[in-house]
């Protein structure tokens, strides 16, 4: 790709909305709610906070910094800088491929729920879970909606870096944040709100176990978008004029805010309601809709709203999932975009569609004794990000030069960045120390 001019984000703020549309999506809305509601409220947001400065933040960096340095995708990246290394690229292009086998399924689901809000669903509050179960395991239904939602996610990427998944994530990520406030400020004031607030805000430290930690690991690469080279990729495409600590910790501030934001917008609603908190990943979809059937005329309108939200975030994520693999295609295997695009969207697909069928429409669609969408699901939150996260810190701390980082970080010597000596100590000795730590924890704890 030397000497070619490269497809670069065509400004800053472009760019920070790409990659915080990257970062917030499913995992933000999605799941940390529900993650929270499980795991002792504030006790694990707390954990979770912990993670996310000492690890996340400095493994985003880190993936800025490989990125522009090579100004290659995830697995040329680690090619060009350090051949041993390649497989770290090559389990990041994996990790996306999985995480996609999975994701499009939910995307789909949030489609389908913005239609659902005017069509009935709302019309009678007992039956929306059984109502959620009946749809998310029928056959058919649920292929149509995630078939749409990967066919716009097709569409975007093959337009390209600046004029598809640029624009995108400025039209979409504001709007989502305006969304969301709305929701958020209609949730706490609703009366009886307070119990929720007070459970989300109050840590219960009781219901913390190894599993839990484990569970915040994985979730803040997940929603960071870490540990696969997604930022990586993303960072190759950033101006060599640009602070990389300093737009790290803006898309990292904004994640966690939209995490913390859906659960103010989501728990509170739960309590006021009188309704159940322990909904696992059903959270979103049955107690949602819950909350707005209980809200008269406007209910569908502020539901649908809530779903486009949703759907928003889902795709702003998911197109970077996607670009990852378009990517590597384009860098190592010399493809077309369009075609990388087109061959790259079909595996997806076809991924998806044995993961939706195995919720129920199949059941016997299982890996490892788990149904298809719960093992992709599982090894890529679980494991393979922990891994990839593992290996970038290990990568950049223990094999690239030091002053060769700090070269990046700073812009050549042209920009200050007064804590890269506490950076770099993190990424050499903390990161991967509490990795690993948290990975025996936790893995002990399971077997328990
Ligand atoms: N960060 C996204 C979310 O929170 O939903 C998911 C994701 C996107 C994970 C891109 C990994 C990734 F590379």
């Amino acid at each position: 790709m030397e000497g070619k001019q490269r497809d670069n984000w065509s400004s800053r703020i472009g760019f920070i909305f790409a990659a915080a549309g990257s970062a917030v999506g499913l995992g933000n809305i999605w799941r940390f709610p529900y993650l929270a509601a499980e795991n002792g409220g504030s006790a694990f947001i707390f954990i979770y906070l912990l993670f996310v400065l000492g690890i996340g933040l400095n493994v985003m960096i880190a993936e800025f910094a490989i990125g522009r340095r090579t100004q290659l995708a995830a697995v040329g990246a680690y090619k060009k800088l350090d051949k041993r290394f390649t497989f770290a690229g090559v389990i990041g292009v994996l990790s996306a491929f999985l995480i996609m086998g999975f994701y499009p399924v939910v995307g789909g689901w949030s489609v389908a729920y913005i239609v659902k809000s005017f069509t009935g669903l709302l019309s009678d509050q007992a039956l929306i879970a059984d109502a959620f179960g009946g749809f998310i395991t029928s056959s058919y239904e649920p292929l149509l909606w995630m078939l749409l939602y990967m066919a716009i996610n097709i569409y975007i990427v093959a337009k390209g870096v600046t004029s598809g998944i640029e624009k995108a994530g400025k039209i979409l990520m504001p709007t989502l944040l305006v969304l969301f406030i709305f929701v958020a400020i209609r949730s706490v004031t609703l009366d009886g709100a307070f119990e929720g607030l007070k459970f989300l805000f109050k840590p219960d430290f009781s219901k913390v176990t190894g599993e839990t930690f484990l569970a915040a690991l994985g979730q803040q690469f997940f929603s960071l978008s870490l540990g696969m080279g997604c930022m990586i990729t993303y960072g190759s495409y950033i101006s060599k004029k640009e602070a990389l600590p300093k737009n790290a910790l803006i898309i990292t501030l904004i994640d966690t805010s939209v995490a913390i934001l859906a659960s103010i917008a989501i728990i509170p609603a739960l309590f006021a309601f009188g309704l159940e908190v322990n909904q696992g990943p059903g959270l979103v979809f049955i107690v949602v809709p819950q909350i707005f059937a209980g809200m008269g005329a406007l209910g569908p309108i502020i539901s649908a709203i809530f779903f486009i939200a949703l759907a928003i975030a889902a795709l702003t994520s998911s197109i970077s999932l996607l670009e990852v693999v378009v990517a590597y295609l384009i860098d190592e295997r010399k493809m077309k975009r369009k075609n990388a695009v087109a061959v790259t969207g079909l595996v997806m697909t076809v991924m998806s569609v044995l993961s939706s069928l195995s919720l129920g429409a199949f059941p016997s669609l299982k890996l490892f004794g788990v149904a298809v969408f719960d093992f992709f699901d599982i090894i890529t939150d679980k494991i393979f990000l922990a891994i990839g996260g593992l290996l970038i810190a290990l990568f950049v701390g223990w094999f690239m030069k030091k002053e060769d980082m700090k070269d990046e970080l700073t812009n050549g010597g042209t920009l200050e960045f007064g804590l890269f000596n506490v950076w770099y100590t993190l990424i050499k000795y903390v990161v991967p120390v509490a990795i690993a730590l948290v990975a025996i924890f936790g893995i002990i704890a399971i077997e328990q």
